[in-house]
């Protein structure tokens, strides 16, 4: 029965667009909301504060999946026969997933050249995608990928597609339900295309109309330091949502300054090597609706803190490392209380993206400079043994 088998599923009623005989689902958000004293310390929060909600559980191993069942159960109801997206990976393991283990549509896969993690390649090929690599990267492969969907008619699945969104809002349900329904004072989310956050918020801002809880946690989206548009854009140029009426000037700017400097995003958290996150205007209603803000983490620190992850017992990639390095950062701006609860998102599993990973934990100095020397990344020095 997928209303119990699944994650997602079991809270259809707070996702009113499918009728429980269509839905399509692998078994997906089956994840854990763990509370972790070692991460408490290592951010600044007292002990059975601070908790992990482990989205590298799911059946390609991210929080893409809660989403992707929701996708594939709207691209059943409309009959379509071919899906695609770009991704960086994790949209694009997904979608290959989903459509090996349903057989309902055909996969075609845009990544940027270069851009993408073997981890996570792997699975689109094994899975049976066609993965098509563009010149450019993320920004263009999305870019092209919108096109080419629109005039070939073919299903598009990155969380520009609001039926991603409705599934990703159990993220939250799960949370609350981990918590017995106790709202926490801060959610902290990586923010790459701003899917989740944009998710997270309409997740409460419904919960609360309807009188499930009576108030809201607030939002922390983190960006790396090497892709934080949104960051720019909120914290340094004040861009709000204002009830509807933001300032699209001001995106449409900065992202000709992007290009007249041609400027693209760097970050080894390449999970959100993003620079224009498509879902902007919803992520600004988030935080505008769950007091919300927006931080930069930089490589090092997101690294250090997917260790600090990792040696307590939960492995995530380096872009999930971003919410538990945001925490930290929040804390020491006073921002976050150490009475506080805080929930940090783990997006996805530490062996989707392992190569940073074994360079930062590696003797080998060759091996260290070849991928992170350039990046200013100092080793791990054996810190979490
Ligand atoms: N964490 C991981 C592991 C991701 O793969 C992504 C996005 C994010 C965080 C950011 O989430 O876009 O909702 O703000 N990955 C996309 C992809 C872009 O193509 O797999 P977001």
């Amino acid at each position: 029965n997928p209303l119990s088998f699944s994650g997602v599923w079991r809270f259809y009623e707070l996702l009113p667009f499918a009728p429980t005989n269509q839905i399509l689902t692998i078994g997906e958000g089956q994840t854990l909301c763990q509370r972790s004293d070692s991460v408490a310390q290592y951010v600044g929060v007292k002990p059975g504060n601070l908790f992990l909600q482990y989205e590298g559980m799911n059946p390609s191993g991210s929080f893409k999946d809660n989403g992707m069942t929701a996708a594939f159960t709207h691209a059943q109801l409309v009959g379509a026969r071919r899906a695609a997206c770009a991704s960086t990976g994790n949209t694009s393991a997904s979608l290959a997933i989903y459509c090996a283990a349903t057989t309902l549509m055909r996969a075609i896969i845009f990544i940027g050249s270069g851009k993408i993690s073997y981890g996570k390649l792997a699975q689109a090929l094994d899975h049976g995608a066609l993965t098509l690599q563009i010149a450019g990267d993320f920004d263009d492969a999305l870019a092209r990928v919108q096109q080419v969907a629109g005039q070939l008619g073919i299903y598009l699945v990155n969380s520009i597609n609001p039926f991603r969104l409705e599934g990703q809002k159990t993220i939250m349900y799960r949370v609350l339900e981990a918590l017995r329904w106790e709202v926490p004072d801060w959610i902290v989310v990586p923010g790459g295309n701003l899917g989740n956050v944009s998710a997270f918020g309409k997740a409460f801002i419904e919960l609360k109309e309807l009188g499930l809880i009576d108030r809201v946690p607030r939002l922390a989206v983190i960006n790396a330091a090497g892709a934080d548009t949104f960051y720019q854009l909120y914290e340094r140029q004040g861009l709000r949502w204002n009830g509807g009426h933001f300032d699209s000037q001001k995106i449409d700017n900065y992202y000709r300054g992007l290009d007249a400097g041609n400027l693209r995003a760097s970050t080894l958290a390449s999970a959100i090597e993003i620079n224009r996150p498509v879902n902007l205007p919803k992520a600004l209603r988030a935080l505008e609706r769950c007091g919300g803000l927006v931080r930069e983490a930089s490589d090092q620190d997101i690294l250090d803190a997917k260790a600090k992850v990792a040696a307590g017992g939960l492995g995530c990639e380096p872009a999930s490392g971003a919410s538990v390095a945001g925490a930290k950062k929040l804390l020491q701006e006073g921002i976050i209380q150490p009475d506080e609860r805080v929930v940090c998102i783990l997006s996805a599993h530490q062996l989707k993206d392992p190569t940073a990973t074994v360079a930062y934990h590696s003797s080998d100095a060759k091996l260290f400079e070849e991928v992170l020397g350039s990046r200013g990344v100092k080793r791990a020095a054996f810190a979490n043994r």
